[in-house]
């Protein structure tokens, strides 16, 4: 069996980046990597992308848009993350479901319960090895994004276009989810505001102990 690594954060805060990191020093090692993302990932999952991002979609309920990310995550569960994984492989996730607890729990005040079947029936009940939740000061987030949104590096969607109140919520949302997570050591919280080497060892320092127990075991 492989190893499922997923990354969360508010954001802007440097997932991709670290992701690039961690498969470098990964396949460096010799591991075969699998990097993926949510919304998306398959070809199903990426036409979802661009409906929930399209900046034009503005009429679209939250029942709707908590919908759509399930659907999407649900065919990259069985498309994607089981089978790399039954081939050994480690599949590393930009978010996952605890994306949509954090946004459209604490963010948008979903109903939990809901969103916890819903959750559940989406993933078949697949969870993480490990959570690397990348923690920003909402402000510097929301200033990066805006950086990289002006040279172009990146394009600003629909969930960008929301107030600073939701994201604050989003960003205290995570540490709850941290602090009641059945296995609260699996997830490994980072100050994103640190230089970016700086981040990559500490998830370096974690994720090779973690190969190193699985091989042991
Ligand atoms: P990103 O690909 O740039 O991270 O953008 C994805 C956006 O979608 C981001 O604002 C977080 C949001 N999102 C949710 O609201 N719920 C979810 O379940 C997921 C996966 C993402």
């Amino acid at each position: 069996m492989g190893l499922f690594i997923t990354f969360e954060g508010t954001d802007g805060s440097g997932k991709t980046t670290q992701i690039q990191q961690l498969t470098a020093h990964l396949e460096t090692e010799g591991r075969i990597v699998c990097t993926t993302r949510e919304p998306g990932g398959t070809k199903i999952g990426n036409q979802i992308r661009h409906v929930l991002h399209d900046v034009n979609n503005i009429e679209m309920t939250a029942e709707a848009e908590i919908l759509l990310y399930s659907a999407s995550r649900a065919q990259l569960v069985r498309e994607l993350v089981l089978p790399r994984l039954a081939q050994g492989e480690v599949v590393l996730c930009d978010r996952y479901v605890e994306s949509t607890y954090a946004y459209q729990g604490y963010g948008r005040e979903l109903n939990f319960d809901m969103l916890r079947r819903l959750g559940e029936f989406a993933t078949q009940g697949v969870r993480p090895d490990l959570i690397i939740y990348l923690d920003l000061d909402i402000q510097a987030g929301l200033a990066r994004k805006a950086t990289l949104a002006a040279t172009g590096q990146e394009v600003l969607n629909r969930m960008d276009k929301l107030e600073q109140d939701f994201y604050q919520r989003v960003r205290d949302g995570y540490h709850e989810l941290a602090r009641q997570d059945s296995e609260p050591t699996r997830w490994l919280i980072l100050d994103a505001s640190a230089p970016i080497e700086t981040i990559s060892q500490q998830v370096w320092a974690r994720v090779s102990a973690l190969l190193e127990s699985v091989i042991s075991t």
